[in-house]
């Protein structure tokens, strides 16, 4: 099995982008439609009325899963993709692409967004954002999910931060269906009254595994060493993350959409789920990447590329080139 991925986070490799740029099928404002499930991916800005309206069409979606830029330094660098710009202005942003996003959905519809808060600089932007949303009476607040990371930052003097959060919302009242964890039931001895009779915990459940509630100590992380894993992405999400949403918040045929692509964990998720899904990136190279996965999946089965190249074409020229550091160690700490 090869362990190190052909090059290092997209971001922070100019030279490598340059030589990707020429393979990108899509330019701003392209849109690449699937012909074989209808799936839409395109180059655009989330903030953009216009752009937002080629993806969508005259379709409406009855599920947002967002993972936007968090307005934070990832490691020690910022980059143009993760960028950090006055909190203000992170919000004017926000509010733009909510609102197209609200355009887009149905009027029974559920809304997931990834958000951060940086507890050193006073947690922003996630307070912010909490009370930007209450601007759109048309979404009630629902859920503040919170997912553990194993990997986190700040283990010398604080206590390691390896929280995500995932605010729920929806619009009008979609269908939710529960699903389970793979984690067994271990609270036994739990009676009740049910009907006149006295039950046992375990008997009144409907499944033997527990429901994962609003903590979600249960998803795996992405690293190099996942089939999942998509070499020069640097915020990838897990897909049993994205599938839990999937599988809870939307029906087979359904459309999801999803602005901020990125490596296409949304639209494997969607594909694996027989939903529809219409995504985009501002950069065209994830969204070439994103179009890439979906095509990798269908003909090998994997959901993505482990440390492999996605980028073959050039295969021969990363291999040569000796000056391309491997990912193969990650930044931050792990417990
Ligand atoms: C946090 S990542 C999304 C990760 C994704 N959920 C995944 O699992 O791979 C954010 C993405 O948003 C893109 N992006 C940044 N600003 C954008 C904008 N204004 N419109 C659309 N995409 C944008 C970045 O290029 C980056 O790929």
């Amino acid at each position: 099995m090869k362990l190190t991925e052909p090059f290092p986070r997209l971001d922070h490799a100019p030279e490598i982008r340059e030589k990707i740029l020429p393979l990108c099928r899509l330019s701003r404002g392209e849109v690449w439609e699937d012909p074989e499930k209808g799936h839409r991916v395109s180059v655009c800005d989330a903030e953009s009325p216009e752009e937002i309206a080629a993806l969508m069409g005259r379709e409406k979606a009855v599920l947002g899963i967002h993972d936007p830029p968090y307005n934070l330094k990832v490691g020690k660098k910022k980059t143009v993709q993760l960028f950090r710009i006055a909190t203000e202005d992170y919000i004017d942003f926000s509010r733009q692409w909510i609102q197209n996003s609200v355009i887009s959905t149905a009027d029974n519809s559920h809304l997931y967004i990834w958000l951060g808060a940086d507890q050193r600089e006073g947690f922003q932007p996630l307070p912010e954002f909490m009370i930007m949303m209450r601007e759109f009476p048309v979404l009630e607040s629902r859920s503040l999910i919170t997912v553990r990371n194993q990997r986190g930052y700040g283990t010398q003097k604080n206590w390691m931060c390896i929280r995500q959060e995932l605010l729920y919302y929806t619009k009008g009242r979609p269908d939710f269906s529960v699903v389970y964890t793979d984690i067994p039931k271990v609270l036994k001895g739990y009676y009740k009254i049910v009907n006149g009779e006295i039950t046992e915990n375990l008997e009144r459940s409907k499944s033997g595994t527990i429901r994962p509630g609003n903590v979600w100590l249960d998803i795996q992380q992405v690293f190099y060493r996942m089939e999942e894993n998509v070499p020069g992405a640097y915020a990838q999400k897990p897909l049993s993350a994205i599938d839990r949403i999937i599988q809870s918040s939307s029906r087979k045929g359904d459309l999801i959409i999803d602005f901020f692509a990125h490596s296409g964990t949304t639209l494997i998720s969607a594909e694996k789920h027989n939903r529809v899904c219409y995504t985009c990136d501002l950069d065209p190279v994830f969204a070439e990447i994103t179009i890439r996965r979906l095509l990798h999946f269908r003909e090998t089965g994997k959901s993505g590329w482990q440390c492999e190249n996605p980028f073959p074409e050039l295969s021969r020229e990363f291999d040569l080139n000796p000056s391309y550091p491997a990912r193969n160690i990650p930044e931050s700490s792990s417990d």
